[in-house]
């Protein structure tokens, strides 16, 4: 590195490292792992990436631990998703076994971005796949390229680990209620952007989106998943058209670890009165606490940090993640 990166103050972004790693898929099979040092990629004028939408994504993260050991959070559980995601929208899947292999390949080769034990930053990990062949009738291509890049990343919200406010509103839908919302598809986000820019100019960090059928129950939380503290117990959304995130499933296990019950079922609108905390989850997200929720729509605001600091039981969740995250809590789980 010509310059030193200032690890404590990264923030959720792009920065160039050494090498990425990609695969293609041509003549029905996976070829072999290359490595290279572009920034691009060289794509046909009719791939199926660029006119509709095949594309599809993961997230997930390095730590280096206090013994200096590299630690990657739960890569099989990304491996599963990105072929559900595949499968979704008809492309071929990543072999779990190729994938982990690609994973580490590119860690091992970008080590020296692997932000410093206590600097708070980790090295994200961004695998993607996209249709390459050339298609114009809608169809789904032939031939594949799966790519992973990294990039060392601060906090995903500006404030940290700080409450941020986030809104609902009416408007927008993130995903149709039988569509893809429950696949890391790239399409997703592009409709997320509307309303995300909208809250962004009106001071949220977030919108919190209501089930697109009835617009009764809770959903997604922008890029993130959402979870609540109701009475001590931990609440969490179901719905078709979330994103089953990795982040909320391990925080879900670490508060029954914990003792704390778990649900995850339809959480209405009506219950935001009788919540004490809430967070948004998600490998990038991790647990950013929520310091109020106002609806756009009817004027009601849900206040449930006062005193602008996270909740105790969300904080208690966040430190013992970043725990096993680190390698400083002994991981019982295998994750
Ligand atoms: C993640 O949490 O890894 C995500 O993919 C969310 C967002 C940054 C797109």
């Amino acid at each position: 590195m010509e310059k030193e990166l200032d690890w404590g103050n990264l923030s959720f972004g792009y920065i160039p490292t050494d090498y990425n790693v990609r695969c293609y898929y041509r003549d029905g099979k996976w070829g072999d792992i290359e490595v290279s040092q572009s920034e691009t990629v060289n794509l046909h004028i009719a791939a199926t990436a660029l006119h509709y939408g095949q594309e599809i994504f993961e997230g997930l993260k390095a730590f280096r631990g206090k013994d200096g050991k590299i630690r990657i959070f739960r890569l099989e559980e990304n491996a599963k998703r990105i072929i559900d995601s595949a499968k979704g929208i008809m492309m071929e899947p990543v072999p779990a076994g190729l994938f982990a292999e690609m994973v580490k390949k590119v860690v091992k080769l970008n080590e020296r971005f692997v932000p410093p034990y206590g600097s708070g930053a980790s090295l994200y990990i961004r695998p993607l796949e996209i249709g390459i062949s050339a298609q114009v009738g809608v169809k789904p291509a032939s031939e594949y390229l799966f790519l992973i890049l990294v990039s060392p990343v601060g906090p995903y919200f500006k404030s940290g680990f700080k409450p941020t406010n986030i809104c609902i509103m009416r408007d927008f839908d993130r995903v149709a209620p039988k569509g893809t919302g429950r696949w890391k598809v790239g399409g997703n986000y592009a409709a997320s952007l509307a309303a995300g820019e909208k809250a962004h100019s009106m001071g949220y960090s977030a919108v919190l989106y209501l089930d697109p059928k009835e617009k009764k129950y809770l959903d997604e939380c922008g890029p993130a998943n959402f979870f609540a503290i109701k009475d001590g117990r931990y609440i969490t959304p179901a719905s078709e058209s979330i994103l089953p995130s990795i982040t909320n499933m391990s925080l879900m296990q670490l508060a029954q670890d914990m003792g704390i019950e778990v649900e995850r079922r339809h959480i209405t609108i009506d219950e935001l009165a009788h919540i004490q905390e809430a967070a948004a989850c998600g490998t990038a997200a991790v647990a950013s606490p929520v310091g109020e929720i106002d609806d756009i729509d009817t004027g009601d605001k849900y206040v449930l940090s006062a005193d602008g600091q996270p909740g105790p039981v969300t904080t208690a969740l966040y430190n013992k993640l970043r725990a096993v995250q680190l390698g400083d809590e002994e991981d019982v789980h295998g994750w």
